[in-house]
């Protein structure tokens, strides 16, 4: 059994167990709640477009984005865009968002006893955020999501896998895979140089990913330090890598694509999957809830092209660019399929 260290304060004891950090969930609860659940299934081979219908594209922007177009009068390059969310969605990682709801509350107050409105209606809108990213991140655990992960991951048929991550950041759900299919290699792969120290490296260390004991099969708990993981800082077109790896995975990479760039976003998974290995691709859900988090989130979250879709268009987008669908389905805020190329 894990020893019990301040750098690792769970060990197979706490299986079972959740409790609210104050930037997070610890959640070693095994997945019979909040699970994957499998969507009804598709004739992908039949579905057209005109049933499935398009995704719906998020585009109200960061004002960080349009201002730097104002100034330098052309597109904010897509790397660019990158470097800039990487920054901004991990200042929402590093924050206690009750201290800093707390925080805007008391701007809110000084504000309004000054009577200076515009400044208590922008801190009132801070309130508003870090109560609805208290919600979303840390008490319902929506974003990491291990439960209904560890459920759409579950049965991959592999062993020792080497699983390669495209537009990794701070590389979660590998850490994720590798638990559950331990004793393999990551590789971590993101362009933006910062996400290696800034996300990846701001990672909690002693958060613990429920997986299992290679030697015994039994569960086990994992930390990202017992893991064997590389973190590549490249373009994913630039990888010199081939159809190696047993499981290539991406979150929230494809909806990022127009369509006219879908071919290019799935054959950057073909590339590097074995023949019989998997590929791990979720999006964002197209729901009411994701809708309204980007409305509010824009400034912060909205720097470059990005869709909402439901699970049958991400199947379907999976589908015609080559891929057998073995699995589709839901997590909390995102779709999820498992693929092989065909
Ligand atoms: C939306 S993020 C993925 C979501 C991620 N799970 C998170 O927590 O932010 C996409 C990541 O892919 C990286 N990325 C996008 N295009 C890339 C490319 N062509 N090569 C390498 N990395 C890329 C970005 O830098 C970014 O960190």
């Amino acid at each position: 059994m894990t020893a019990t260290a301040p750098h690792r304060p769970f060990t197979e004891q706490h299986i079972g167990h959740t409790e609210l950090r104050d930037t997070h969930r610890i959640d070693l609860r095994r997945t019979e709640r909040d699970a994957f659940a499998d969507a009804r299934p598709v004739d992908w081979s039949t579905l057209t477009w005109k049933d499935a219908g398009r995704p719906y594209r998020v585009e109200n922007w960061s004002s960080q984005k349009l201002e730097w177009e104002a100034r330098h009068g052309e597109q904010l390059p897509v790397p660019e865009a990158w470097s800039m969310f990487n920054r901004s969605f991990q200042s929402l990682f590093d924050t206690n968002p009750m201290q800093a709801r707390l925080n805007a509350l008391k701007k809110a107050g000084v504000a309004v006893t000054k009577r200076e409105l515009r400044a208590a209606w922008e801190a009132m809108g801070e309130v508003v955020q870090w109560t609805v990213w208290n919600r979303a991140q840390r008490v319902e655990d929506t974003i990491w999501d291990p439960r209904a992960k560890r459920s759409l991951f579950a049965g991959l048929d592999v062993e020792k896998p080497r699983i390669l991550f495209l537009g990794a950041a701070d590389g979660y759900e590998a850490m994720l895979l590798s638990a559950m299919y331990p004793g393999g290699e990551v590789v971590l792969v993101d362009y933006d140089a910062w996400c290696e120290e800034g996300r990846f490296g701001a990672f909690p260390a002693a958060y613990p990913f429920l997986g299992s004991d290679p030697r015994t099969g039994a569960e086990r708990v994992w930390y990202r330090e017992e893991m064997n993981i590389d973190f590549v800082v490249s373009d994913i077109r630039d990888l010199p890598y081939g159809r190696e790896f047993d499981v290539v995975v991406s979150i929230g990479l494809v909806e990022h694509f127009p369509d006219a760039y879908k071919p290019t976003a799935f054959e950057f998974h073909r590339r590097f999957v074995k023949p019989d290995g998997y590929c791990v691709m979720t999006t964002p859900r197209l729901h009411p809830r994701t809708r309204m988090f980007y409305l509010l989130f824009g400034d912060l979250m909205n720097f470059s092209y990005r869709e909402l879709m439901d699970v049958r268009q991400l199947g379907l987008y999976a589908w015609e660019n080559g891929f057998e669908v073995l699995r589709h389905g839901q997590i909390k805020t995102h779709n999820g399929v498992i693929c092989r190329a065909r």
